[in-house]
């Protein structure tokens, strides 16, 4: 390890964003306070067990947290090319190795950042000023927060181009830059189309969702190509009306995304006139705008789903029972944030609700019907046609899907994706991956 190398691998980093610069990585920045000036820059200097720091600046210590950090803590935290594997990006080496006791032998600041040289091994660390001033301010990095922009019946209520869409062919013109542009959507919007998709066969839309990450096998199956068959024991594969649910509620990590494409759609039995609709207007409503009336509305209702934890269950199928690890509530507030996380709701699929010291059954079918009749409300329904060439693809974690009866034969396909390889692939399809290492580690 050179202590010139470290220097210029830390020292590099900029924060800017590798596909489209679209939005800032909000909360990313705000945390961030960098150092700018040199009459910002504390002193820095070893005391027993930690390296301190000392602002002569005012304005330099205003949102301190602390003004030391544990000796212990950044040689653990080193980052040099000895210290993180390169090809990995694991720790390579073993904490417990290190001494209790390590301190700092020699410790040198200069603009970039503190070069401090341990006692023991005389291992060289570097810690960039944005790392040091991170942790002087904050306790840890937390999960990306990115706005969501409500929709209702109309849409969002500011955004442009609605609904969010990409076309095929931009994924064969710049295919980084368009799933980035798509997995960015979906995050902000809730869902997104990918329009003038082939629709020949099924393929060319199953290679599109591998475009987004690999898809996720169920009970049943992987990707899935069907026409209405209730031997499959679930009223997705009827041809009746389904209220707006999420689905998979009965793992313990339902599905992240879903998508759905309608391939074709027939009735040859049908007297209607052609072009007349046979049926099948697709629904979708946001549940995380949904949440948020309810939490205005009926603040005791919010808190009620989001405090009963329910059995979920998968049942329908000889053989298979699946339940999660354990009961969820329906609306999965962040313990941290306070904020809406996952909405979790298929009435269908829900078990018996239980009596708790906290919140009696009654109440949590209070709270329950009057989620249901938001969930009902015609601001808040956005429903449209499925048309072959148009793929949706929405985030089963927020987003809530229906759709009306419909006669004749209809063949969707599509798929579920998981939520983290989803994350994953809109992390490295929009910002650079030294900005996501230090999101991710710290
Ligand atoms: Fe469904």
């Amino acid at each position: 390890m050179s202590l010139k190398l470290d220097m210029l691998r830390c020292g590099q980093y900029v924060a800017r964003r590798i596909a489209v610069p679209r939005r800032n990585w909000q909360s990313h920045h705000s945390q961030f306070r960098m150092l700018g000036t040199a009459a910002e820059k504390p002193q820095v200097s070893s005391s027993s067990g930690y390296l301190q720091f000392s602002f002569h600046n005012t304005v330099s210590t205003g949102n301190l947290k602390r003004t030391s950090l544990p000796n212990f803590w950044l040689r653990d935290n080193c980052r040099c090319s000895s210290c993180v594997h390169q090809d990995t990006a694991q720790r390579n080496f073993n904490t417990f190795e290190i001494p209790e006791d390590i301190r700092p032998s020699q410790v040198e600041a200069n603009d970039k950042g503190v070069k401090v040289q341990w006692s023991g091994d005389a291992h060289e660390s570097f810690y960039p000023w944005d790392f040091l001033d991170f942790y002087l301010r904050s306790d840890k990095r937390a999960p990306e927060r990115v706005e969501a922009e409500y929709f209702g019946a109309r849409g969002p209520q500011t955004s442009q181009g609605w609904p969010p869409s990409v076309k095929y062919g931009d994924f064969s013109a710049n295919e980084t830059e368009t799933v980035g542009r798509l997995t960015d959507h979906i995050r902000r919007n809730g869902f997104a189309f990918i329009t003038e998709v082939p629709i020949e066969s099924a393929e060319p839309t199953e290679k599109l969702l591998e475009k987004i990450a690999f898809i996720r096998q169920t009970h049943y199956g992987g990707f899935y190509d069907f026409i209405p068959d209730l031997a499959l024991a679930d009223t997705a594969y009827t041809n009746i009306a389904l209220g707006a649910h999420t689905d998979t509620t009965y793992f313990t990590d339902p599905a992240g995304l879903q998508a759905f494409h309608l391939l074709s759609h027939t009735d040859t039995t049908s007297k209607k006139d052609p072009g007349e609709s046979l049926g099948g207007q697709s629904l979708l409503v946001d549940g995380f705008h949904a949440a948020s009336i309810l939490r205005k509305e009926d603040p005791k209702a919010f808190e009620v789903l989001s405090r009963v934890k329910l059995p979920w269950h998968a049942s329908g199928n000889k053989g298979i029972t699946i339940s999660p690890d354990k009961p969820y509530p329906v609306l999965e507030v962040d313990e941290s944030t306070g904020e809406l996380h996952r909405v979790r709701w298929n009435n269908d699929d829900r078990g018996v609700v239980p009596f708790s010291n906290e919140h009696s059954p009654e109440e949590w079918y209070k709270a329950a019907r009057k989620w249901n009749e938001i969930l009902r409300r015609e601001s808040i329904e956005y429903w449209f046609q499925l048309k072959p060439g148009n793929l949706l693809v929405f985030d089963n974690w927020r987003v809530l899907h229906g759709r009306s009866a419909f006669t004749g034969v209809r063949r969707i396909c599509g798929g579920y994706i998981n939520r983290d390889d989803f994350i994953s692939r809109w992390r490295n399809t929009n910002y650079p991956r030294d900005e996501i290492l230090k999101r991710i580690i710290g």
